[in-house]
């Protein structure tokens, strides 16, 4: 790194936060997920393959981060962002096969029914998708049944119909011609699970009313900005840099902000996101100054 740049400016300390949470959710995740000696080991090694590989890690990160607003252990936290994560990777999983977006790349190596196959890679989302329950349900991420419940319960609530799987389903359906469809379609497949991660803090600490909205309103604003990004990136991304292919949104029909928009009016839609997205978290006074550092970090990101 260049010694000129200030180790510890605020887009330096988020890149490091960032980089230490990965590790540490590889780490647990590598813990967690199940091994098996018999014929079924192809379907361990392949979740393993989907959630163990070199993902961004961002929604364990804003759960890692949103906890510091709260006087609460990190280990429930790691745990729950866990969870998240193997959702994530099994909705990415799924996402890729032919059925859906058919692409043959993910995070700089071939997708899972490539390395694999299809049906092994349906069986593997499936699997992934069960092992989260299992992590939040243990006893050991929260003494408090209650809590592990609400853990439950709202990831549930965040992957199914209502939430990640009712997205992807308008996404392939197409069915949507205005911007208020398309913000409705995000909600649902990306927004969802983002705002989960800002749940898990929030379930564990209990807060209150204001800290909740609060949080909730961050979420929403970064989670829309987010996606914004991505179809951003698949209009001009560098497919090196991505790891996933891109300029496929358009070829494959799909109507989303940069189709309906244009890249400008895109761009300028991401920053106003992130002025607001900010501005949620004065009310946690200096504590969030970490929080809103990661606003730019994510919104500049090329992959
Ligand atoms: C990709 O998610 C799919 C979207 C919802 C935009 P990420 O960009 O977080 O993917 P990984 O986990 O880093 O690979
Ligand atoms: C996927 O959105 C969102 C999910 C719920 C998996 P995309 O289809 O745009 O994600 P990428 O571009 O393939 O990562
Ligand atoms: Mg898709
Ligand atoms: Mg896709
Ligand atoms: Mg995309």
């Amino acid at each position: 790194m260049n010694p000129l740049r200030a180790a510890n400016s605020p887009e330096q300390s988020v890149i490091d936060r960032v980089a230490e949470v990965a590790d540490l959710v590889t780490v647990a995740l590598d813990e967690l997920l199940p091994r098996a000696d018999g014929p079924e080991s192809r379907l361990t090694e392949a979740m393993r393959y989907a959630a163990l590989g070199p993902g961004k890690r961002l929604r364990p990160y804003f759960a890692m981060e949103a906890a510091r607003l709260f006087d609460i252990e990190e280990r429930p936290v790691l745990r729950a962002a866990c969870a998240l994560e193997c959702v994530h990777a099994y909705s990415l999983v799924h996402d890729d096969l032919p059925c859906m977006d058919d692409d043959d790349m993910r995070r700089g190596r071939p997708t899972l029914h490539k390395a694999y196959d299809e049906a092994t890679a349906v069986l593997a989302g499936d699997a992934l998708q069960t092992a989260a329950f299992d992590i939040l349900l243990h006893p050991d991420t929260h003494e408090d049944a209650e809590i592990r419940c609400e853990l439950a319960a709202r990831l549930s609530l965040a992957s199914g119909a209502r939430g990640m799987a009712g997205g992807q389903m308008i996404d392939l359906l197409g069915v949507r011609d205005d911007l208020g469809g398309v913000a409705r379609m995000q909600r649902l497949k990306t927004g969802a699970l983002f705002t989960y991660a800002f749940e898990i803090p929030l379930i564990i600490a209990s807060a209150r009313e204001e800290h909740t909205h609060a949080l909730l309103s961050f979420a929403h604003d970064i989670g829309l900005a987010y996606q914004i990004v991505d179809d951003l990136l698949d209009f001009d991304g560098d497919e090196d840099i991505l790891g996933k292919a891109a300029q496929k949104d358009a070829a494959q029909g799909k109507t989303n902000f940069v189709t309906l928009l244009g890249v400008d009016q895109a761009r300028h839609r991401v920053a106003h996101l992130a002025d607001q997205a900010r501005s949620h978290l004065d009310v946690f006074g200096p504590d969030a100054e970490n929080l809103k550092a990661s606003v730019d970090f994510v919104l500049n990101r090329r992959n």
